[in-house]
């Protein structure tokens, strides 16, 4: 009686199984993978915005507070997009002729608020507070990057679950002293291991990863 399979077909299961058990692994990590991907988290997109406002001139080149524009990041869950009116004071004499300022007279005329674009956003389902981290010594820098370098406001950070968790499992390896939160390029006199235990009792800093601080 002849074989009911040719010899070769030893390979093709073995081949075939290696392929299958392959993709069985193999798709689920490419899916991981993609998901933790800029394209996806939206890290590093600088959306366009109604006027080419510059962070490098008002924070580097004038040394502006950030509290100055963002007012409600130490006592509220948002930061705050500033108000037309702080931007007048010091543009009143250029606004009136420039193109640039188009939206800003238009806002003062109307009295609606300049359209910005939103550059870092959470899905509604995520509860965030910056109050909160900001009186615990997670400075800005910590979770936006050098925004005195940005020409253009570009999302630092993914922003995803495993980001805020990774921090929060152990949040000492982050802390700076409250007084310098808005400092960029702030570095940990004496290294961040003894300092950053230090600031954690001082602050009574807990490490939050129940599910219910974020999602409530
Ligand atoms: C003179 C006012 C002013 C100052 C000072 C200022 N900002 Fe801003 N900031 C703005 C305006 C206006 C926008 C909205 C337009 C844009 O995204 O550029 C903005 C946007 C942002 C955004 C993006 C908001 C979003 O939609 O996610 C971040 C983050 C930010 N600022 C951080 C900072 C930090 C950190 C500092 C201090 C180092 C600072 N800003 C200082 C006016 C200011
Ligand atoms: C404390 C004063 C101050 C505040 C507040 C301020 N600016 Fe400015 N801004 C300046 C100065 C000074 C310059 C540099 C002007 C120059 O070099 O020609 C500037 C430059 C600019 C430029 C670039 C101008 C150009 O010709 O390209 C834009 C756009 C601008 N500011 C928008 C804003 C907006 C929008 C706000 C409000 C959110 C704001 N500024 C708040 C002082 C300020
Ligand atoms: C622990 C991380 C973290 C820190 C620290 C932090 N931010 Fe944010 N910021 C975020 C996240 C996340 C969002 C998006 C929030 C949302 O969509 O609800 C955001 C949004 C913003 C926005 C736009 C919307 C809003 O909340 O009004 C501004 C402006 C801003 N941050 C400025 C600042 C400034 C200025 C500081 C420092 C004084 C700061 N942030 C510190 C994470 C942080
Ligand atoms: C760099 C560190 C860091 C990052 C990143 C971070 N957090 Fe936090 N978070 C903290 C610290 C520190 C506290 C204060 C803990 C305490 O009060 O003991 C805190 C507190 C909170 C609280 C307060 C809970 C309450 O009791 O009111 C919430 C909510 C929160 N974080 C959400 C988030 C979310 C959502 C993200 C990601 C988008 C995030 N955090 C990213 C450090 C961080
Ligand atoms: C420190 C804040 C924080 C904590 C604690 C946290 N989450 Fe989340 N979670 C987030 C953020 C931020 C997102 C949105 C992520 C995104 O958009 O990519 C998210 C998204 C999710 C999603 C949507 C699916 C996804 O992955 O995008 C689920 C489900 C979820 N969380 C479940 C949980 C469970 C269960 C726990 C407790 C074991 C938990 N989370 C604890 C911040 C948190």
């Amino acid at each position: 009686m002849p074989a009911l399979f040719p010899p070769s077909s030893n390979r093709t299961i073995r081949l075939t199984l290696a392929v299958a058990g392959a993709a069985i692994v193999g798709i689920p990590l490419a899916l991981m993978a993609w998901v933790r991907t800029p394209a996806i988290t939206g890290q590093h997109s600088a959306p366009a915005q109604p006027i080419p406002f510059d962070h490098r001139i008002h924070v580097t080149g004038l040394q502006i507070d950030c509290r100055y524009c963002h007012s409600t990041v130490e006592r509220a869950a948002p930061a705050g997009i500033p108000a037309t009116a702080v931007c007048v004071p010091c543009h009143s004499q250029v606004w009136r002729d420039g193109p640039v300022f188009a939206p800003v007279r238009h806002s003062l005329a109307t009295g609606r608020p300049i359209p910005w674009q939103r550059v870092n956003s959470l899905p509604d389902f995520v509860f965030f507070n910056h109050a909160i981290h900001v009186r615990k010594g997670v400075g800005c820098e910590t979770c936006h990057g050098r925004v005195d370098r940005m020409a253009r406001v570009e999302q630092a950070a993914p922003l995803t679950m495993s980001w805020c968790l990774d921090c929060h499992r152990g949040p000492e390896r982050y802390l700076r002293p409250v007084e310098q939160v808005t400092t960029m390029g702030w570095q940990p006199p004496g290294g961040q291991a003894v300092l950053g235990r230090e600031l954690a009792r001082r602050y009574q800093v807990s490490r939050l990863t129940n599910c219910s601080a974020c999602h409530r």
